[in-house]
């Protein structure tokens, strides 16, 4: 059913109609314009801007119309132009010329931006609860290795001995971030528009309070031009799928390299890798990969929509009709992003020892013999030359440092005491390092006992259903 024919003598052209439809994408917010038509009926029948008997009749097939799509007992039209079509026709239709009275002092341009908020109020929840989950699952392999030494990485280039777990915690604290934006993004989603109409509000006494308490909105919006044209909190929230992304991305690049035989820190389960069709030793890293690839497609949906909107004037404009492609291909990529690399992380192997081999290699105890020297008294800048001087040496000899005489060692300062080999072993490198945020097993302890904190924090706001 059309819901503007009447002004018009000749019919659509079929490509415009095939053109102009949204229905293949916005059908699945039908949950969502039913609930909203629910509220908005509901608060006509109470004002008496309809006959409150005539809102029950609405209200009835409204929820007939529910239930029948949630059982699959009808299927969407895809003739539709959109879903607040269909549905408003399909009321129609069961119930008779008493539907008509649903569209009144409302807009599909306030209508479809309220969908949309409800729906997201839905679905961050969920991206949420999938976040918390990867924390939980980091958590856990965090416990497990926090005695786990590995080399600690600047420009790619062994720096100083860390521990896995404090390796882990790191992304830890972004997906911790990541959860914090959405919440915070939620904040400005549960503002509700219904009301402004198609721009200019609308002459009955329409009660936008009462609309916002049903459907449990916190606000209401404050300008109806505004709140028709204002895609903002869509736009916030791509930005906040694209860090997810971005973090994810990030991690699964370290993945990626961790399995090559080059590091070979972690084997990934079989069930989390895929082989070659011609080359029978290869196992790879796909899901890491496409993890990865599959930024770029988020990010590309944050662009679609800064630009569809950046040139449009005041207020609502078909070019809108675009963000809904592009905001629910960013919450199904990054939703099934979370649940599979989750799964990856939870199934991968650590291989300790060569974590621990690796770290051993690389001079990565180099500021400890530095501050060894410090520590006894001599200025940072003259120990950085000496023990430049030391790891020169080693270079061509090719040994560690620990490897080297006490005799050999105070050719380059007297200093050099035999407790040097405890202050440049391993081991003292991390647990020495008790600075809070530190990979020390100290510092890691705090560090979990927080996310710990957080994420039991989050269980209990975000119940799980
Ligand atoms: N399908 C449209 C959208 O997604 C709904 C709003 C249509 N409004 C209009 N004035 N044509 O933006």
């Amino acid at each position: 059913m059309k819901l503007w024919g009447g002004r018009f003598k000749d019919g659509t052209d079929p490509l415009v109609n095939d053109f102009n439809s949204s229905i293949r994408i916005d059908k699945r917010m039908y949950r969502e314009d039913i609930l909203g038509s629910l509220a908005h009926v509901k608060m006509l029948g109470a004002n008496g801007i309809i006959p409150l008997a005539s809102s029950k009749k609405i209200e009835e097939g409204l929820l007939e119309l529910l239930k029948r799509l949630d059982n699959g007992v009808i299927e969407i039209d895809m003739a539709s132009e959109d879903i607040h079509s269909f549905t408003e026709g399909l009321l129609t239709y069961y119930i008779g010329p008493c539907g008509k009275m649903l569209h009144t002092g409302r807009s599909r341009n306030d209508q479809v931006t309220l969908d949309l908020r409800l729906y997201l109020k839905g679905y961050i929840p969920i991206i949420i609860k999938d976040l918390n989950l990867l924390l939980k699952v980091l958590y856990k392999k965090s416990e497990e290795n926090i005695d786990t030494i590995m080399p600690g990485y600047t420009h790619l280039q062994k720096a100083q001995p860390i521990t896995f777990a404090h390796h882990l915690l790191a992304y830890c604290e972004m997906f911790k971030r990541d959860i914090k934006r959405l919440k915070d993004a939620l904040v400005r989603i549960d503002e509700m528009p219904l009301g402004s109409g198609a721009l200019a509000t609308s002459t009955y006494p329409i009660d936008r309070e009462m609309v916002a308490k049903e459907l449990n909105f916190s606000k209401i919006t404050l300008n109806s031009l505004d709140s028709v044209s204002d895609r903002d909190y869509v736009i916030e929230t791509l930005s906040c799928l694209s860090i997810i992304m971005m973090h994810l991305s990030r991690f699964s690049e370290e993945i990626i390299l961790w399995c090559t035989n080059e590091f070979n820190f972690i084997e990934l389960s079989d069930k989390y890798s895929t082989g070659s069709s011609i080359m029978p030793q290869k196992k790879n890293p796909d899901v890491a990969e496409l993890v990865r690839g599959k930024t770029g497609r988020v990010y590309g949906d944050l662009i679609t929509l800064l630009t569809v909107m950046k040139g449009i004037p005041l207020a609502y404009n078909k070019d809108m009709q675009e963000d809904k492609e592009a905001l629910f291909d960013a919450l199904d990529t990054v939703t099934l992003s979370i649940k599979t690399f989750n799964g990856m992380i939870d199934t991968m192997k650590i291989k300790k020892d060569i974590m621990k081999s690796g770290a051993s290699k690389g001079f990565t105890n180099a500021t400890d013999l530095a501050d060894y020297l410090v520590k006894k008294g001599m200025a940072f800048r003259n120990a950085h030359e000496i023990v430049g001087e030391v790891v020169l040496y080693c270079i061509k000899e090719n040994k560690g440092i620990e490897d080297l005489t006490l005799l050999k060692l105070k050719e380059f300062s007297s200093i050099f005491k035999s407790d040097v080999y405890n202050a440049i072993d391993l081991n003292t490198c991390v647990q020495e390092r008790k600075v809070l945020g530190g990979p020390s097993k100290e510092s890691v302890l705090i560090q979990l006992d927080e996310l710990k904190k957080f994420i039991n924090a989050i269980e209990g706001e975000f119940i799980n259903d």
